[in-house]
């Protein structure tokens, strides 16, 4: 089987986009990064008491604006974030996180949601901002990127049949040249999806610190109760809940433990 070219190694060859020095780090923005970002990483902990007090509606909107800069696969945004302003809902919502204190005591509650149900809309609209409403078609690798690639990466029918599909051609392919093995099947779907609502939940954490605010991840959760209250289709997967908030000092459980360096990271 010839060597297919790979539409990803040719958008490299595009006229790359200009930006300002701001938006792209050199010497100087990490002069003035850096020291913010190690801040900002180093204080992030997971408290699991807050004084119950709302965060202030626009810093908890810039937050949330933080999170969806978030790297995502093919930039499909498969996630959702809800955040709950109804009394009563957060008050179900807490007693679903198992009636943790991080969740009944949190100023605000966050449920992150795993959408790749969604792909076939979101590709829709991303599309729709890329070609300016079909304006200026993709073209070229873009175009084969997003109107052939994730397509056939992301369908799925009720029967298998295009996970079938999509593991034969991924065997094939392999014997030949390196090729990716997903996503092929449902599982890997869930894991796509789960992996950039993590990214984005990630994201909202330190951009909560960074605004002198405090959270909690959760996933001892009722995933399957909290996708009923909020109404959600059984193609939607709730990644996690974030209390989030003003911590008291007696939520921070213990100091902070991590494995030894070589434990977790191998210089191979
Ligand atoms: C996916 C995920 C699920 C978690 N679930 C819970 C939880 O249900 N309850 C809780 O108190 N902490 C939960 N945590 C927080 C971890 O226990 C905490 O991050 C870890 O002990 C390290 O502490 P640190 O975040 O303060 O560095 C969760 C963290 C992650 C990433």
């Amino acid at each position: 089987m010839p060597a297919t070219p790979n539409p990803l190694s040719e958008m490299a060859n595009l006229k790359s986009i200009v930006v300002s020095d701001d938006e792209r780090p050199n010497t100087s923005f990490t002069k003035s990064a850096l020291p913010g970002f190690k801040k900002t990483v180093n204080s992030r902990r997971a408290i699991r008491i807050f004084d119950g007090v709302s965060i202030p509606r626009k810093i908890m909107r810039d937050c949330l604006h933080d999170a969806i800069l978030a790297p995502s696969a093919s930039n499909l945004q498969s996630y959702e974030f809800y955040w709950i302003q109804n009394k009563a809902k957060k008050e179900k919502l807490a007693k679903l996180c198992l009636g943790q204190p991080a969740a009944t005591t949190a100023g605000d509650l966050i449920v992150v949601v795993s959408r790749v149900d969604l792909w076939r809309s979101h590709l829709c609209k991303l599309t729709d901002i890329m070609t300016h409403n079909g304006a200026k078609p993709l073209e070229g690798a873009i175009g084969d990127y997003y109107q052939k690639i994730v397509p056939m990466l992301m369908r799925t029918d009720p029967f298998g049949l295009n996970n079938f599909v999509r593991r034969i051609l991924f065997w094939y392919k392999s014997l030949s040249e390196p090729t990716v093995n997903g996503p092929a099947k449902r599982a890997d779907h869930r894991v796509y999806g789960n992996i950039q609502a993590t990214l984005a939940a990630q994201t909202l954490m330190l951009s909560l610190t960074a605004h002198g605010y405090e959270s909690c991840p959760m996933g001892g959760i009722d995933r399957k109760a909290i996708r009923n209250l909020l109404g959600l289709p059984s193609s939607a997967e709730v990644t996690m809940v974030i209390g989030a908030g003003t911590g008291k000092p007696e939520g921070l459980f213990s100091s902070r433990i991590r494995l030894p360096y070589a434990e977790l990271i191998k210089e191979v």
